[in-house]
């Protein structure tokens, strides 16, 4: 197959992370043939270094006639230290999310068997955990409008909107996911405060009905912030709007043992996101010391979504499991204060992928 790749590394660790990743690309489309062509774009703090602008409209061409885009991160203390900055890297991530249409963010949850003991649950709660976040990605306060501050500066408001046609197509595909797993949808909200929330709660309902063989339970995001670390394993699929699913799966990845070892797929109306769900981890920006490995594992997302490539997906989690197994891993998750570079994590993994 021909895959048409647009390449959009961002800001901090962004750059170091991708190029691991694409490693692993460049290696799988050797080894099965794959015919391979990408091309890299700016996004974020650099992007607005540049032009001016967070999202270029060339970046955004390049996205739309791309096949997938394979995403690092975005995000500098230079703005996060400056409230009053009119323009900020955050609004190219958005806007992209919001121009590609991605309304839905997977955000698979497992844990790793040499992994268990890093997290600081107990082994026995999410040994086997294997849950599926579905976050609504383009709606709810992220995008809601009015948001802003008074004329005098002193109140701030943000604006929390949903139509049922939003909630509808993002829970038909919780149910559809859940159909191909364990059978179960949990549907997490604040039905008791929000409006918002109540109409999602009314929409799941109608929707339930429609697949009578998943099980479905309507869980307040307090309550679901609890039962993620008391116990993970009850979770299938869980599907929530922008906000609660942000900070959930934040919550989520310290049952893997780290931030770096969570990956993501954004996919709705035209081309396919794949990015870690964390962040652009300044501190660390062009130290090689960051984890590679939700991007490697993004790019086995982007495999699976993007190209039908199951085997390929499947290829790069192995050599990810295996890397974790040889202790070749970042100082995040290194054993005995050996921990490799990021460089060295990602040539290992490519290798494995090459011998294989
Ligand atoms: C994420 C990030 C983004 C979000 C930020 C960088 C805008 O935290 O992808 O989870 O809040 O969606
Ligand atoms: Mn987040």
């Amino acid at each position: 197959m021909k895959l048409n790749i647009a390449v959009l590394p961002g800001d901090g660790i962004g750059p170091e992370i991708v190029e691991q990743g694409m490693k692993a690309v460049k290696a799988v489309c050797e080894k099965y043939g794959h015919e391979l062509s990408y091309k890299h774009a700016l996004v974020g703090a650099v992007a607005i270094d540049e032009t001016g602008n967070p999202y270029p409209d060339e970046t955004h061409e390049l996205c739309m006639q791309s096949d997938a885009v394979y995403f690092g991160a975005i995000g500098s203390p230079k703005y996060d230290n400056n409230p009053s900055a009119k323009v900020r890297p955050e609004q190219g991530l958005l806007g992209m999310r919001k121009k590609l249409g991605l309304f839905a963010n997977i955000r698979p949850v497992t844990t790793f068997p040499s992994l268990l003991h890093k997290s600081p649950l107990r082994a026995e709660l999410i040994e086997g955990a294997d849950f599926m976040c579905i976050r609504e990605l383009t709606g709810g306060m992220y995008f809601g409008r009015p948001q802003g501050r008074s004329e005098d500066g002193n109140t701030a408001y943000d604006t929390c909107v949903y139509t049922r046609e939003e909630i509808e197509r993002i829970v038909r595909l919780a149910y559809q996911y859940a159909q191909k797993r364990r059978k179960k949808v949990t549907v997490v909200d604040k039905a008791n405060v929000l409006a918002t929330s109540r109409l999602w709660r009314q929409v799941a309902q109608e929707i339930e009905k429609e697949y009578p063989d998943v099980e479905t339970e309507y869980m307040f995001v307090d309550n679901a912030a609890m039962r993620l670390v008391q116990w993970p394993k009850s979770f299938d699929v869980m599907v929530t709007e922008n906000m609660f699913g942000d900070i959930l799966t934040d919550e989520a990845s310290v049952i893997t043992g780290s931030l770096g070892m969570l990956p993501s797929a954004s996919i709705g109306v035209h081309t396919s996101v794949f990015e870690p769900i964390h962040g652009s981890y300044p501190q660390a920006a062009g130290k090689n010391i960051a984890n590679p490995l939700a991007t490697i594992l993004s790019a086995a997302l982007m495999f699976e979504y993007a190209f039908n490539g199951m085997e390929e997906g499947a290829l790069i989690r192995e050599a990810v499991a295996a890397s974790m197994d040889a202790n070749v891993v970042t100082e995040d998750i290194a054993e005995n204060g050996k921990a490799y570079k990021t460089s060295e994590v990602g040539d290992w993994i490519a290798e494995y992928i090459a011998k294989k």
